[in-house]
């Protein structure tokens, strides 16, 4: 919750800053043998701080292509992508690799966790990315107690818990190292409603704390939790 409450503060100091998120004719093209594909066919937008937007559009409609280059974890084909003023083509690797370690959190739809690891040593290995060292597990059990998962599940294996703890432990990893953008595809897309309820609460709370928030979702429930929506259709943004 200490993480929380600092972002608070940081998000009343920078109303004024310029947007997170820059889109401007972005393309993307997949070339393959059978011929390219358009994932995303001259998008623009921009993301301003502190927003929750919902991406919406049929399965195919570039989602996730969209949001893996907000993520820098893909690059366009043409068009640029800014973050916080920065274009995405004039960072270096080192440059890159930092931002999408200490600025983005990453949710996925499949939790993506290491079956190996317990859910501690999950959460926490951002963070050891980050300071290439041996981290305190104090500081995963923090971030762990802030998205309400028990303590006494702390030392399983993400298969020995539920859907739905699994989410809150790939939520807590996404948030270990304090980003300021998070990015969730499908984040409720393997749950339960009440459990996807749960998920967005928590979701909610924390862009009330100042954390910018894009999400994928094909419910429409789900992106009633956003206050903005961008709606995509053949890789184009759509009304
Ligand atoms: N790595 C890839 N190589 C080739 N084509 C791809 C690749 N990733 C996506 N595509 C194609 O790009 C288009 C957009 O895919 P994308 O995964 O972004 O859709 P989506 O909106 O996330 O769909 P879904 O709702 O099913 O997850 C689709 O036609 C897809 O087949
Ligand atoms: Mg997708």
């Amino acid at each position: 919750m200490v993480l929380l409450r600092e972002k608070e503060q940081e998000v009343t100091l920078t109303m004024n800053e310029q947007p997170v998120m820059v889109f401007k004719d972005v393309v993307k093209v997949y070339p393959l043998p059978a011929g390219d594909v358009t994932a995303l066919d001259d998008i623009s937008f921009q993301v301003e701080r502190g927003e929750f937007i919902s991406v919406m559009g049929p399965s195919g409609s570039g989602k996730s292509t969209l949001l893996n280059l907000m993520g820098c974890l893909d690059t366009p084909t043409s068009g640029d992508i800014s973050i916080s003023g920065t274009r995405i083509r004039d960072m270096s690797d080192v440059e890159l690799t930092n931002l999408r370690r200490d600025r983005i959190g990453f949710i996925f739809q499949y939790f993506n966790l290491f079956p190996l690891l317990n859910i501690i040593e999950n959460v926490t290995f951002p963070m050891m990315l980050k300071s290439q060292k041996a981290v305190d597990p104090e500081k995963g059990k923090e971030v762990l107690r802030s998205v309400q998962l028990d303590d006494s599940l702390f030392t399983h294996t993400p298969t020995e818990v539920s859907g739905g703890q699994q989410q809150r432990v790939s939520i807590a990893r996404a948030l270990i190292n304090d980003p300021d953008i998070l990015l969730c595809d499908e984040p409720t897309g393997n749950l339960d409603s009440k459990t996807g309820a749960g998920i967005m609460d928590l979701m909610s709370e924390l862009n009330r704390k100042g954390t910018t928030i894009i999400m994928v979702t094909h419910d429409s429930h789900i992106a009633e939790y956003s206050r903005r929506t961008i709606r995509i259709a053949d890789g184009r943004i759509v009304e």
